[in-house]
């Protein structure tokens, strides 16, 4: 091999390996959820909403959509309609209570339309979440199966299975509430009884301040005439939660 040979060989064979790595980057990976970097910026319409629910809102929500801590809902199982909806209006800013504020509005805010559904999709496809067992002989859990199952007539309280299903499972836009965490069904049932509401909020940097929060959920209209005392709201909740 000659001298100039060798010098072309020196130029071109660097050439065709940088042009390889620029001709796999332009290549989009097979399965997003091969190229982590992609996933870091939710508002990515790349990224497969699959991805964004096992790397980003797993960390909360459960990889299987089943949450470990009390004000964390499970996601696994609920009805996809409801929670097209919900993540819509999380966006929007239109859903809102601390958790929702502190949480919730960060996370939905960079989402597309078609992540919402691939999300909505990913987790209503789950199985659902084991039922707490409750405490045997708890008087609330009477309690709560009553209003879940008669409402209180004298209140003007319909039925909670007439919307949510026989078994809690719901429907469409109607949620599943069997299996829920009681304590974040609680706070949902004080959304409606409570619009609004002065909570210690951080105000920016590390600074908590009271602050008055407006609870909403804009789709719950008809959720505002079952206005429950607080002892039958959480006593119906803990009864959902027990429901398998
Ligand atoms: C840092 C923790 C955290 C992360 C991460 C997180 N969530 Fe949430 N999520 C919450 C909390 C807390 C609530 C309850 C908010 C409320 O009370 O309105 C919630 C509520 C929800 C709800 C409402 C469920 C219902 O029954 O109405 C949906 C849907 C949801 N999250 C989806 C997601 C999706 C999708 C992601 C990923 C993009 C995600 N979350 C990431 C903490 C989190
Ligand atoms: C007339 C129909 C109707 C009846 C009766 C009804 N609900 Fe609902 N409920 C809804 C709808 C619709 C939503 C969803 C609202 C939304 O999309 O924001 C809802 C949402 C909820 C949620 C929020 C669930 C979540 O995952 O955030 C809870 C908790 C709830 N209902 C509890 C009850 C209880 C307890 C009763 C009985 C006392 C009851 N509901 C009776 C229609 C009804």
């Amino acid at each position: 091999m000659n001298i100039s040979r060798a010098l072309l060989m020196l130029v071109l064979i660097p050439a065709f390996v940088l042009a390889g790595c620029t001709y796999f980057n332009n290549i989009p990976p097979v399965s997003t959820l091969e190229n982590p970097t992609r996933s870091r910026t939710l508002g990515d319409y790349e990224v497969a909403g699959k991805v964004v629910a096992v790397q980003v809102c797993a960390s909360c929500h459960g990889i299987n959509g089943q949450s470990q801590s009390p004000m964390i809902p499970n996601l696994a199982a609920q009805q996809k309609e409801y929670l097209i909806n919900q993540l819509q209006d999380y966006r929007d800013r239109s859903r809102s209570n601390e958790y929702a504020v502190q949480y919730m509005w960060g996370m939905a805010g960079p989402l597309t339309d078609k992540q919402i559904q691939d999300l909505a999709d990913y987790f209503s496809k789950q199985l659902p979440a084991k039922a707490s067992n409750g405490i045997p002989g708890d008087p609330q859990l009477a309690r709560g199966k009553e209003i879940f199952e008669k409402g209180i007539p004298e209140q003007g309280v319909i039925q909670c299975n007439s919307c949510h299903g026989p078994s809690g499972a719901g429907m469409a836009t109607f949620p599943r509430l069997a299996g829920q965490k009681a304590y974040y069904l609680i706070q949902q049932l004080h959304v409606w009884k409570y619009p609004n509401q002065k909570r210690f909020m951080e105000v920016g940097g590390n600074t908590w301040a009271p602050r008055t929060v407006t609870f909403a959920r804009p789709r719950g209209v008809l959720m505002q005439k079952e206005a429950l005392s607080d002892s039958d709201a959480e006593a119906v909740a803990i009864y959902l939660s027990t429901l398998q």
